[in-house]
């Protein structure tokens, strides 16, 4: 087991694990990606070979076609029996954000078991899935399964620095092959247990957009000076000022322009009285609901395009008045924004020509995927979270605030997790034992429930795992 994995080398854990001793080993691969450019690519060719053998049912498959995108990424077309139906995919990626081990209770690649939790870089962001999904799928060829309906697993490898070289790839690589999807499910949501106020049963959420991006650089350039005859105004003054003018003047509230309205009306009933009165009645209340939606940072990042200043540099020396200073701010972009919308508030409210503004990088939301009765991938969520996750109360619309794989193969997503997103990317990342099984409970629950061409009606616990 596990105990027995965290003290012998990947080699002999690769032959002896299980299950979770196998997503354990993954987990201890160190597959960082710095930039497009700086990616451990040691790591990733050897998560590559480590899934070869740990899943040698998926690799000797005679109806899986296994092929190589973009030197590290994987692409799996899993060819179901029925060719009249349309087929879905399933998305993730190996590669994790850099983890320097200060301020870890556990070293970010030992993967440590703890209370139950397995600890370690990549447990939420994705590794989860990427051997989740080949895991649910090597049980279910373990068991002479072959699937009706086709499907494809895409596992990039730089997703967290664009996923240009993988995703987009693996995109251009399917359209040309003229492949069109019933759905997409990428990591995405959540299912909140007590997180939402006045929500009591746990509301798994469907992420059906994701919010776009746009980074900017601020510059102020100037003569140097010497600190003993400075200047009324110096470089860091001038930004400094421009940049809390950003802080203070957030971007507009769309409270009721995306798909947040959704989610909202969807979870009217699950509020207990008088929120339930309320939510159900946005066309009186909307005013104040937005207003209080503002006040927690986790809720305002639902209703507008949020501003966050995450590089500031200037100064060299203790007497030297720096000839330039400069910041980097990123803003994630509600549903109801574009790009260049968000570049043109920004210069009004900086309202200084001495701030130069250069655009990092730039991409608009998401379109919205459908979410009604008539979705085959809604269907199938529904039905699959009931029969994973028997004490969901209800299943229900919403936005992704992080940027997953999807961006380059757009659809309905989603992915199981419950957790809190400020460990995604932060310090002492970690997934319970229990909710991993889960993961892949769900994703083997989800294969075979894609096998019905009816739109099925959700049932109770029909799992067989
Ligand atoms: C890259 O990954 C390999 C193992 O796959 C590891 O030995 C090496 O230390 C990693 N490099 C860096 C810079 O982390
Ligand atoms: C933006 O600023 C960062 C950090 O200073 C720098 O690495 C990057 O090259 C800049 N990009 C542009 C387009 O100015």
């Amino acid at each position: 087991g596990a105990g027995f994995c965290k003290s012998h080398t990947l080699l002999v854990c690769k032959i002896y694990c299980l299950a979770n001793s196998v997503y354990i080993c993954a987990i201890k691969i160190p597959t960082v990606s710095v930039s497009p450019e700086d990616l451990n690519t040691t790591a990733m060719a050897e998560f590559g070979n480590y899934i070869q053998e740990v899943f040698p049912a998926v690799f000797s498959s005679k109806f899986i076609q296994h092929e190589i995108v973009g030197k590290y990424s994987h692409l799996f077309t899993v060819q179901g029996s029925n060719p009249e139906m349309m087929p879905y995919m399933l998305l993730a990626h190996m590669d994790v954000v850099p983890a320097p081990p200060e301020g870890w209770d556990f070293p970010p690649f030992s993967a440590a078991e703890h209370e139950g939790f397995i600890y370690g870089r990549g447990t939420l962001d994705n590794k989860n899935s990427a051997i989740g999904i080949l895991q649910a799928l090597e049980f279910l060829l373990r068991r002479n399964y072959r699937p009706r309906r086709s499907f494809y697993v895409g596992i990039g490898h730089d997703e967290e620095v664009f996923g240009r070289k993988g995703a987009m790839e693996i995109a251009a690589l399917l359209e040309a092959r003229g492949v069109k999807l019933s759905f997409l499910l990428d990591e995405g949501s959540a299912i909140l247990d007590g997180i939402i106020a006045g929500v009591k049963k746990p509301v798994a959420v469907i992420a059906i957009t994701e919010k776009g991006s746009i980074t900017l650089n601020f510059t102020v350039e100037k003569e140097p000076g010497h600190s003993s005859f400075p200047p009324k105004e110096t470089t860091i003054g001038i930004l400094a000022a421009a940049m809390s003018r950003l802080e203070q003047n957030p971007l507009r509230n769309l409270f009721g322009h995306g798909p947040e309205l959704m989610t909202v009306e969807h979870l009217a009933s699950e509020f207990s009285f008088p929120l339930n009165l309320i939510m159900s009645n946005l066309w009186l209340f909307s005013p104040i609901v937005s207003r209080v939606l503002a006040w927690k940072p986790s809720t305002n990042a639902l209703i507008r395009t949020t501003t966050a200043v995450t590089m500031f540099n200037a100064g060299i020396k203790t007497n030297v008045i720096p000839s330039s200073a400069k910041a980097t701010v990123n803003f994630r972009i509600h549903s109801a924004e574009k790009a260049t919308e968000v570049l043109e508030t920004v210069r009004n409210t900086v309202a200084d020509d001495r701030v130069k503004i250069d655009v990092v990088e730039a991409f608009d939301p998401l379109p919205i995927s459908p979410w009604d009765d008539q979705t085959f991938g809604v269907h199938i969520f529904q039905r699959t979270i009931l029969d994973t996750f028997p004490d969901v109360d209800s299943v229900v619309p919403g936005n992704s605030e992080v940027l997953g794989t999807c961006r380059w193969v757009t659809n309905a997503r989603w992915n199981e997790k419950r957790s809190f997103s400020s460990r995604i990317h932060g310090l002492n990342e970690r997934i319970s034992v229990e909710n991993y099984e889960k993961q892949i409970e769900f994703l083997f629950q989800l294969i075979k429930n894609c096998d019905t061409d009816k739109l099925p009606e959700p049932h109770a616990n029909s799992h067989e795992l």
